[in-house]
């Protein structure tokens, strides 16, 4: 094996075809060994939720490795700080949901350092932006551009994610939890969901996690009939003390405001937990089934 590796990285002569797959079996061998502790990728791990993933996954499993992905990886200060702690185990890749080379050029580059990932959540979201998109409270206030807005981000964007990271997605992972699965989990929101909706309001962003939740739903149904089993999931966390939810706060009722690290502790429960039989449902962070 040694000789191999010495060959294959001096360069000095061409693999005879008879190794070459002695070759690959190596070096799958190393890849496999070097990973074991599984890699798990947060997608909008600036702040919020995503922020609060990554710092779990890294305390909790001592040799899991994750890969956050932001718009700005130079202005994400929190995810710099993880990085000075957890050099080896946190690496920190540029991805804007609208962008979609921005994606592939992610997959790209997780294929080459780590040849596959056990675990994609993708925890981006909007609600509301000064100046650009304000949560409707009427009809009337409906406009074009925030639907469009809310929709490419909220649920066009975490679909594009999935459809580049999925060949990569394989069994490993979560360490010392009952997973033997990949697993995707999606962020969504109890408000898109059509059975739940007395209040009205908000018609973008619920209307956009409506479209989440059925375009997640719809790849659950081709994952169940892959050979290697990959679980999707949908998780609404509750009503957590974030930036896209403090304009909003007052009227939380008292006791119901979650920190993210109570939300995000329940809902890695539901991830490290999940069973093929959970595949496509869409779950509160108690572990709750939310009608459609
Ligand atoms: N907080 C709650 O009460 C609550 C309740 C129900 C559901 N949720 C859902 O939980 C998820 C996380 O919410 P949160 O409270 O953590 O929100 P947050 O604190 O506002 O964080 C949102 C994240 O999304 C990222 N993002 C926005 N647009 C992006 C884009 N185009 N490309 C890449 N990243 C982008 C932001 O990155 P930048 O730093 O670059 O802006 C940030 O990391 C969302 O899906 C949300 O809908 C939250």
């Amino acid at each position: 094996m040694k000789l191999l590796h010495l060959i294959s990285h001096c360069g000095f002569m061409e693999t005879p075809p008879y190794l070459r797959s002695v070759k690959r079996v190596s070096w799958f061998c190393t890849c496999a060994s070097k990973w074991e502790g599984g890699v798990s990728m947060v997608q909008g791990a600036s702040r919020g939720i995503g922020f609060e993933f990554v710092k779990q996954l890294l305390e909790k499993d001592e040799r899991g490795h994750v890969v956050a992905t932001c718009r700005n990886p130079n202005g994400a200060t929190g995810l710099l700080e993880l990085k000075n702690k957890f050099s080896e185990r946190l690496n920190i890749l540029q991805l804007d949901l609208t962008i979609e080379s921005s994606i592939e050029e992610s997959a790209n580059s997780i294929k080459e350092r780590y040849g596959s990932l056990n675990l994609l959540i993708n925890a981006t979201g909007i609600l509301s932006i000064p100046d650009t998109l304000q949560p409707e409270t009427t009809l009337s206030k409906v406009q074009k551009t925030s639907l469009l807005l809310a929709y490419e981000v909220n649920a066009v964007g975490p679909i594009l994610v999935i459809k580049h990271m999925w060949p990569l997605l394989k069994v490993g992972g979560g360490h010392g939890t009952e997973r033997d699965v990949a697993v995707v989990a999606n962020l969504s929101a109890r408000v898109g969901s059509i059975g739940d909706n007395r209040l009205g309001g908000w018609h973008s962003y619920r209307s956009s996690k409506t479209a989440l939740n059925q375009l997640t739903k719809t790849v659950s149904v081709e994952f169940a009939r892959k050979k290697d089993p990959i679980i999707c999931l949908l998780l609404h966390p509750g009503t957590v003390d974030t930036d896209l939810s403090r304009p909003f706060q007052r009227n939380v009722p008292e006791g119901k405001l979650f920190t993210k690290e109570f939300s995000v502790q329940k809902l890695l429960s539901i991830i490290n937990n999940a069973k093929s039989r959970d595949n496509g449902k869409f779950l509160a962070w108690d572990g709750q089934e939310i009608p459609w």
